[in-house]
């Protein structure tokens, strides 16, 4: 059964109160009687789901007033006012500064009874529209989690259920899968998102900064350090932190995040004073810290702390039917963006979506879509097992090392440093190589 829908009723007439109220409640209205506006307005708030039913002429504030109150708080709250015979032009100008109706006294009963049924049924449009409104909003706020494969939709609800409570999450994925959005999801779908959401690359941060930045510092705590400045952590009290690349966290940094995870309190450096911060950690990782061997000297204890729920993302590769949905979307947004039609797929471009690795993920895959949208990927650019496959062993060799190095380039937007990591190549050998292939490492860069 529905419930009733309420009315709020203001008249500091304790008979007339009395018998207005049963009126309603016989009509099946869940009535708030109030003596005077005063006692009204201290309940009302700006989304009571009911109109409000009120006498003019009471001591102090007056119905008129307390429309016009109510009509600030809520300009769309319906207001019913219940005049008196000398009172009428005044209740007229009510209404054309809008107020819902006005009933002259004394009325019968089904005339009020007709007029709060409307207003109450115009009320719940109005609060039905003003929440899918609100939805609208937040899930604009949100980050699109794309994917229909079963791992994706697993994920979605497993997001949903913990994303509410205060567990810290250590999600784990290969590089662009999708790790930075979970943790946004988490922070979104909380209460939390009314607090900052702060996300720390470990890995990017120089050993001697990382201390200060975290737990902050005095002023002259150490040199350099003229002002006083607030921790990461701190201003992520009452939100969510989030530690990227948790896997290169130096070691006596580790020591002291668990200390922080267990007694959730920090000293900043330079002090002695011991701050309580209200924290959700999400901690984002690359390789599995579980396994001792991967997890070399990264912390055992920290792993446990950190690992009160794993979420893993599975790699765009094992999850390929979520390709062409991904696609889609970042070639259209991409379109938008650079004011481009979303071209007819090639032969080529449908080749690579349905045979590539993406060793890059879901990042290499919306850089992949930009360039297909601007153009310069799609036609002839890549060598593609499309094109002829034939060649001496050598030339294969050759056409096989550079897909190998666009690949690589693709999977770290263009940035030398990680691509020869990942490509386990000297400096000089690389650009060798970029020159020998033809690639142009700048068609690469991230486009974010
Ligand atoms: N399921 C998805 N739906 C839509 N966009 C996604 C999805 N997964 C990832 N992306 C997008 O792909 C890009 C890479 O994602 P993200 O930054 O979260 O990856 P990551 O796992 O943190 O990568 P890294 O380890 O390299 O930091 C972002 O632009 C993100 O918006
Ligand atoms: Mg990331």
């Amino acid at each position: 059964m529905a419930t009733p829908m309420p009315v709020a009723l203001i008249d500091d007439d304790r008979d007339l109160r009395r018998a207005t109220a049963q009126t309603l409640e016989l009509a099946g209205f869940s009535v708030s009687a109030y003596d005077g506006a005063k006692a009204a307005l201290a309940e009302l708030t700006a989304d009571f789901a009911g109109p409000v039913v009120t006498d003019i002429r009471m001591p102090e504030i007056d119905g008129l007033q307390l429309f016009a109150t109510l009509k600030g708080m809520d300009g769309d709250l319906p207001v019913i006012l219940m005049t008196g015979h000398g009172d009428i032009p005044m209740a007229v100008q009510a209404i054309q500064d809008g107020a819902y109706d006005f009933i002259a006294k004394p009325f019968a009963a089904d005339r009020l009874v007709q007029s709060v049924r409307r207003a109450g049924e115009k009320r719940q449009l109005v609060l039905e529209n003003r929440m899918l409104r609100r939805a609208a909003e937040d899930a604009q706020e949100t980050l699109p989690l794309i994917g229909q494969t079963p791992a994706m939709e697993n994920l979605r609800k497993i997001l949903r259920h913990i994303a509410d409570t205060d567990v810290d999450v250590l999600v784990a994925g290969e590089t662009g899968s999708g790790k930075e959005v979970v943790a946004q999801i988490l922070h979104q779908w909380s209460h939390r998102r009314k607090g900052n959401f702060v996300a720390l690359n470990c890995g990017a941060l120089p050993e001697t900064v990382i201390e200060s930045e975290l737990f902050g510092h005095e002023a002259g705590a150490f040199t350099g350090a003229q002002k006083r400045r607030m921790g990461r952590i701190e201003h992520a009290s009452g939100g969510t932190l989030f530690l990227d690349e948790i896997e290169s966290m130096p070691l006596a940094t580790q020591v002291k995040m668990l200390r922080v995870l267990e007694m959730r309190e920090i000293t900043p450096l330079g002090t002695n004073e011991v701050r309580p911060v209200d924290l959700r950690v999400v901690a984002a990782a690359k390789i599995d810290l579980g396994d001792p061997e991967v997890r070399g000297d990264f912390r055992e204890d920290l792993y446990y702390r950190l690992n009160v729920v794993t979420i893993s993302i599975p790699p765009l590769r094992e999850r390929r039917e979520d390709i062409p949905l991904l696609f889609s979307h970042f070639a259209a947004r991409a379109a938008e963006r650079f004011r481009r039609d979303v071209p007819e797929l090639s032969e080529n471009v449908r080749h690579h979506l349905a045979t590539h690795a993406w060793p890059g993920n879901v990042r290499e895959l919306s850089h992949y879509a930009e360039r297909v949208v601007l153009g310069v990927e799609g036609g002839a650019a890549t060598p593609l097992p499309s094109q002829p496959t034939g060649g001496t062993l050598p030339e294969r060799l050759e056409r096989y090392e550079a897909e190998i190095i666009r690949d690589a380039l693709a999977a770290n937007d263009g940035d030398v440093r990680r691509t020869i990591e990942a490509l386990g190549i000297p400096r000089k050998t690389f650009y060798d190589k970029l020159q020998r292939h033809g690639i142009n490492r700048g068609g690469y860069a991230s486009r974010k």
